[in-house]
């Protein structure tokens, strides 16, 4: 399955504030909604302080679902794990670029397992970290608050990195933005060069999750 094309803003659900007990029909309220993708946060408890799914759970959701799964690995190997992710039914997989010394090579390993690939920068890395590596990705991603939980505080001085990320990607590279997207943030993050919007608690903290996907679409259209 293929990454939409980059330049079009697409919403990009993350399941982390969804109901786990019901995950499979939350996929299918927020496919009805027209997205392409949704965002699987791994955690591991080590990279980051909480523990979230693995590729058990993916592998279920696979099953019930045709939307790209862009899963964001935040683990400390992510190596290790990458081809039980791909067999789980990924189509694309983004590291940390604190955990990886050789991206470059990372990258290559992914796109030979047939899956798109992404390098994630945390809010204290600095752009230079991934100037090499952004280039060869399918889209890199953003983090606007600290990886580990959903619905904290926007981190604005994290999203400054947005343009000189674009300028180094060019147009074809999607740029993801991740941690605390919401009505008010979005319009930024687009207008700095951000093309996939990771939105976690902006959606499923609202009991309508059709209309808080909408809701976005629309700040960011009118900005
Ligand atoms: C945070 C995760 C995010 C998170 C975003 O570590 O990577 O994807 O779910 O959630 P919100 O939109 O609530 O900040
Ligand atoms: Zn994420």
């Amino acid at each position: 399955m293929k990454l939409p094309e980059a330049g079009v803003v697409e919403v990009n659900p993350s399941i982390l504030s969804a109901d786990f007990a019901h995950l499979a029909e939350e996929i299918a309220l927020i496919e009805r909604a027209g997205v392409k993708m949704v965002h699987l946060d791994v955690m591991d408890g080590h990279f980051v302080p909480n523990i979230t799914i693995g590729p058990v759970v993916i592998a279920g959701l696979r099953r019930h679902s045709k939307l790209f799964f862009d899963s964001h690995l935040m683990i400390t190997e992510p190596r290790k794990h990458a081809e039980a992710f791909v067999r789980a039914g990924v189509n694309h997989i983004t590291f940390h670029i604190e955990v990886e010394d050789k991206p470059e090579e990372f990258i290559d390993i992914l796109h030979n397992m047939g899956v798109t690939a992404g390098v994630c920068i945390n809010p204290e890395t600095p752009v230079e970290r991934i100037e090499k590596a952004a280039p060869l990705c399918d889209m890199v991603l953003v983090m606007t608050v600290h990886p580990g939980f959903g619905g904290q505080q926007f981190i604005a001085e994290a999203a400054e990195k947005i343009p000189r990320i674009r300028q180094v990607v060019g147009p074809d590279v999607r740029v993801e933005v991740d941690g605390g997207i919401d009505l008010r943030t979005a319009p930024i993050v687009v207008s700095y060069g951000a093309d996939t919007l990771v939105a976690g608690n902006a959606i499923f903290s609202k009991s309508d999750r059709i209309a808080a996907i909408e809701a976005i679409r629309s700040a960011y259209a009118r900005r």
